[in-house]
């Protein structure tokens, strides 16, 4: 059965306090009110990884990511993280590929693909963004330039390393927006990235692998976004700062 995972990207937010705040509220309410499959990750600011991995370390239900790793293994590249330095930590997460990394931080494709060879290396579970700009999806391409990126960067993989992966699809007009993709919409993309995959790595393959959600999650429509069929989880941005919302999202899962 497919993992079934709400991440909470915090972003640049929380200073050291708020994050233990945080952490301590996430994982006593999953303790006392999840009951379902859903697995949760909690992806801080790096500065925040070591303290909070204290904490996810004695929950089976939470887990510990980070929000992005460099390219390269080691070297002069300052301000940067590793992969190995993570896998120290420990975290089990690493998001790549994130959109804002890509329009920010001129992510191409090719790193993200660097990237994630160096996570599987370390046993870390790389969780690959994609998604379209509104500009794309109503030129009506859409599909065409989500196929593009989980070509350029997953399919050099081999069978057993895209077994790895957790992909999120996030399309871009939707992150930070309040404007949620529909669950059509959202079920139709997440069905043809799954197709993509089936296509290149076989039908049971692409049927084990999680493909989650993001942009705009909230608990009120977290519920009809998790009942589609292709989609597994949700990568939460705004809504992981609250605890209560992010909870709240995860009870969601079925
Ligand atoms: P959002 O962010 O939930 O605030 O839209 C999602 C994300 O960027 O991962």
């Amino acid at each position: 059965m497919r993992k079934k995972i709400i991440a909470g990207n915090w972003k640049m937010h929380k200073t050291a306090t708020e994050a233990l705040a945080l952490a301590t509220e996430i994982i006593q309410m999953a303790n006392d009110e999840l009951h379902n499959q859903a697995h949760l990750v909690l992806i801080p600011p790096f500065v925040h990884l070591h303290s909070l991995s204290k904490l996810t370390a004695a929950s089976s239900r939470v887990a510990l990511g980070a929000q992005n790793c460099h390219h390269e293994t080691q070297g002069a590249f300052t301000g940067e993280v590793s992969a190995a330095m993570l896998a120290a930590v420990p975290v089990q997460y690493v998001i790549v590929g994130h959109s804002e990394r890509r329009e920010y931080f001129q992510e191409t494709p090719a790193q993200i693909a660097q990237k994630i060879d160096l996570l599987l290396a370390h046993h870390l579970t790389p969780i690959f963004c994609c998604g379209e700009s509104l500009a794309v999806r109503e030129a009506g391409n859409a599909y065409g330039y989500v196929s593009s990126q989980v070509i350029d960067s997953l399919f050099h993989l081999s069978p057993e390393a895209m077994a790895q992966v957790v992909i999120a699809y996030e399309p871009i007009w939707a992150i930070g927006t309040g404007k949620t993709a529909t669950s059509t919409q959202a079920q139709e993309m997440h069905w043809h990235i799954r197709q993509e995959i089936a296509k290149k790595y076989g039908e049971s393959l692409a049927l084990n692998l999680s493909i989650l959600y993001g942009g705009s999650m909230k608990p009120d429509n977290a519920a009809d976004l998790l009942a589609c069929p292709d989609v597994d989880g949700g990568l939460v941005g705004g809504a992981s700062l609250q605890s209560r919302d992010f909870i709240n999202i995860a009870k969601a899962v079925h």
